[in-house]
């Protein structure tokens, strides 16, 4: 994406306490006082993520930000297609392994990215074109997030799909071209190759409701109201000197719509301006329950595509600037997210896959000490995928254990993340060896598949 049309489509009226009046949910206040952007985060049952440059991984100064402030990380370039399938059907998972393997050391959780995309395509796919695209392209899907099955928080399956301007219609690309159903095809796909991932569309110049949103907006009504298996959109947010003054609204439209959201590029033009944007980008975020984490797209300025710009958080020596002390008071002054109303779940089964429920998640906030777990399903008629996310307590855990009791005719076939004992009635899940120690406040997510149904589990977490 080319940075000038950014700025040329950011609007001008600033943000700040406008955010605040499109509040429409009862949200909890929970002061706290964490002293890292993914302990505050996470405090307020948010991730904090940061885009990752695999080259980077051997920068000191780098990675020692990166540990200590960010809880989740995507890879800036290492999981595109052209880095994953260089050669048709030949796949390299060398800078997508590397980034989950550090993730996993570190008790981070991975967005992934891009599944599909009309730029950094191989040369191949791009002189691709009609059915032999679109197989080609459906296997890309399967097969990528295959390989990182169970080990991805959120995928985006499309990124950037629709033109800009006031069209608010699909850009024309060779996957566009391939049939206006390449986008749900995708996420089908997506599905039955990693049920356990909640799977986004993602895009830029979103920030506010404007033609562009709109046009996504009713692409996700419809995928909803058809039972597409979509969970969630990601809004980019590379932003110039101003905030659209319904950059909140926007967002809440969407998680109306039962799809949770995600800040997933977040990076703003240097200037007097960048910290009142920084913040009021993360207080939208807050205040809308289901938007469940922001991610920065990259860690110290000299990280970041936008060079000269200076638009992250932390200057090249790892010095904090003004816009992280921003960030980490509006994480800090926001409220915890509060279960959402249950949101109908798609009503018309999707041609391939059955449609998926998908009740919002509930992150109650940690207890004075030992743990808590909270369970999101995705359930079909027959089967279930669970996602559990555990959060340490204020002491932190060295290990933990989950119990969950599953109704009669219900059995788990599958799980990662952790070791399940038994698989029917009461199933524990024991941490594994990257997961079980957590800092206070740190959240880590394990999951399992199984047949029947789960709906009504109630984990219990135990520390140790
Ligand atoms: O690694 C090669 C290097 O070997 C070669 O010498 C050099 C010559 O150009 O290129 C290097 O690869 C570059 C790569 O970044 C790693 O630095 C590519 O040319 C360059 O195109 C690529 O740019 C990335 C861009 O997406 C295109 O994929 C940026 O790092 C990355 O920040 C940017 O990220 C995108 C998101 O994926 C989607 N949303 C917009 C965002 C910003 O454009």
């Amino acid at each position: 994406m080319n940075h000038k049309r950014v700025l040329r489509l950011a609007v001008t009226v600033a943000a700040t306490s406008a955010l605040a009046a499109g509040m429409t949910m009862t949200l909890t206040s929970t002061a706290s006082a964490g002293t890292t952007l993914k302990a505050s985060a996470a405090e307020k049952g948010r991730y904090f993520g940061a885009a990752v440059a695999g080259q980077k991984l051997s920068d000191n100064t780098y990675v020692t930000i990166l540990n200590r402030e960010f809880n989740s990380v995507v890879a800036e370039n290492d999981m595109k297609w052209d880095a994953t399938e260089p050669q048709q059907g030949r796949f390299v998972y060398t800078g997508g392994d590397r980034l989950v393997s550090h993730a996993q050391a570190n008790g981070q959780s991975v967005r992934g990215h891009a599944l599909l995309w009309y730029q950094q395509q191989p040369g191949w796919a791009q002189n691709m074109s009609g059915s032999a695209l679109r197989s080609a392209m459906i296997n890309h899907v399967t097969q990528v997030a295959t390989h990182f099955r169970g080990k991805i928080h959120s995928w985006d399956v499309v990124n950037e799909a629709f033109a800009d301007g006031n069209s608010g219609a699909r850009r024309d690309s060779n996957l566009q071209r391939t049939g206006n159903d390449w986008i749900e095809a995708a996420f089908y796909a997506a599905r039955a190759a990693d049920p356990g991932a909640k799977l986004c569309y993602n895009d830029y110049n979103t920030d506010g409701i404007n033609a562009k949103s709109t046009g996504i907006y009713n692409m996700v009504r419809d995928f909803r109201s058809r039972g597409v298996p979509i969970d969630c959109v990601g809004f980019q947010s590379h932003l110039g000197t101003s905030l659209a003054s319904d950059y909140q609204a926007n967002l809440q439209r969407f998680a109306d719509l039962g799809v949770d959201v995600q800040i997933t590029e977040l990076d703003v033009m240097s200037g007097g301006n960048q910290a009142n944007i920084f913040a009021g980008v993360t207080r939208a975020c807050m205040n809308v329950s289901r938007c469940t984490g922001i991610t920065t797209w990259g860690v110290r300025d000299c990280d970041s595509w936008r060079g000269s710009d200076n638009a992250l958080l932390f200057e090249c020596s790892g010095n904090k600037k003004a816009a992280y002390t921003s960030v980490l008071n509006a994480l800090n002054a926001g409220p915890g997210i509060t279960p959402s109303p249950t949101t109908p779940g798609p009503t018309t089964p999707g041609p391939t896959t059955p449609p998926p429920t998908t009740p919002p998640p509930t992150t109650p906030p940690p207890g004075p000490d030992g743990c808590t777990a909270s369970v999101s399903l995705n359930s079909w008629t027959g089967g279930f995928v669970a996602s559990v996310k555990v959060t340490a307590g204020s002491a932190g855990t060295n290990g933990w254990n989950v119990s969950v009791t599953l109704p009669g005719g219900a059995s788990v076939t599958n799980t990662w993340s952790a070791t399940a004992s038994g698989s029917t009635g009461t199933v524990r899940f024991t941490n594994v060896n990257y997961n079980g120690r957590l800092g206070a406040g740190q959240v880590t997510e394990f999951g399992f598949q199984g047949t029947g149904s789960a709906a009504g589990v109630t984990p219990t977490c135990t520390a140790s």
